[in-house]
């Protein structure tokens, strides 16, 4: 396996309220937007004495690997429990969504009226052994896209904070730059059918019309996660993230997987192309230059 140049860097702050300075904020985004992990070793997230026995994996109703808030719709899916339980993992939830909101703002202002919410999650289900089908296991290098969700374009930033009580660590391997990955496997990227497209969403397989970043995407994904020998070969690394830290990453852009850990909780946000300090490292224009060509959201 080939080592990896870190691509991690440090910050100290220990709220989600964090006083950064003006180049500060800059550095990280242009830190994030190039692949790179901003690391919190220092922030936790507080649950109250109340909402300390809502970390047992008990709670899944055992079909959702997650429990979760979806976007703006503020039920809770994916958990069981008597209504008086679901409103308090609902409002423990919520009480992230709004840490992570704060966190953008303080860090990433000029992202903070543009980031647009999806899911927050609560992932309680031991990450190390979790039975999956290879294209759903995330315990192998991938950079995320989903089948059924089509970005078109937009970037999937994510917020990640370990609230392990048990000081145990969520271990993550990182890996090489995406266009390393891309230049691996682009070639083996079948051709983009705008027909294929329509017939799957007219059948309700995917949300909205895939277009050809997310055809391509989805592809680079699986392509990934199937090749064993990339799996063991590719440069990475594996790092720790510790109990009561937080860390953000494009994770459509940074390869990513995880060995083991419970217990995390985690904020997904969409960022418009548009609203990128350097668009010309976003996925979509790193594939596109590879290609010598356009890819159409
Ligand atoms: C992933 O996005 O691949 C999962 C990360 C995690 O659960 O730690
Ligand atoms: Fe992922």
């Amino acid at each position: 396996m080939a080592n990896l140049k870190n691509p991690i860097i440090t910050l100290p702050f220990d709220s989600f309220q964090a006083n950064a300075s003006a180049t500060q904020q800059q550095s990280y985004i242009e830190h994030l937007e190039h692949g790179g992990v901003l690391f919190l070793p220092n922030l936790g997230f507080n649950l109250l004495p109340d909402e300390q026995r809502f970390l047992s994996p008990d709670w899944s109703d055992g079909k959702a690997k997650n429990i979760y808030l979806r976007g703006n719709e503020r039920s809770i899916r994916g958990a069981q429990g008597s209504p008086n339980d679901l409103t308090a993992m609902s409002q423990l939830i919520e009480r992230y969504a709004l840490s992570a909101k704060q966190l953008i703002q303080h860090l990433l202002p000029s992202y903070a009226d543009f980031a647009k919410p999806a899911n927050t999650s609560l992932r309680s289900i031991e990450a190390e052994g979790r039975k999956t089908s290879w294209r759903k296991d995330d315990s192998r290098l991938h950079a995320d896209s989903f089948p059924s969700k089509p970005t078109h374009g937009e970037r999937i930033l994510r917020v990640f904070t370990n609230v392990n009580p048990d000081n145990k660590p969520r271990v993550w391997k990182i890996g090489e730059p995406f266009s390393d990955m891309v230049a691996k496997f682009i070639q083996k990227v079948p051709r983009y059918s705008k027909t294929q497209s329509k017939l799957m969403y007219l059948l309700g397989i995917t949300k909205t019309m895939r277009g050809e970043y997310d055809h391509t995407m989805l592809h680079l994904h699986d392509l990934a996660k199937a090749d064993l020998d990339y799996q063991l070969n590719a440069p990475q690394m594996t790092f720790e993230f510790p109990a009561n830290s937080s860390w953000i990453v494009y994770s459509d852009q940074v390869l990513h997987a995880v060995l083991s850990g419970q217990y995390m909780m985690e904020q997904t946000l969409h960022l418009p192309q548009k609203k990128l300090a350097y668009p010309e490292s976003s996925p979509q224009q790193l594939i596109a230059k590879i290609l010598k060509r356009t890819i159409h959201s």
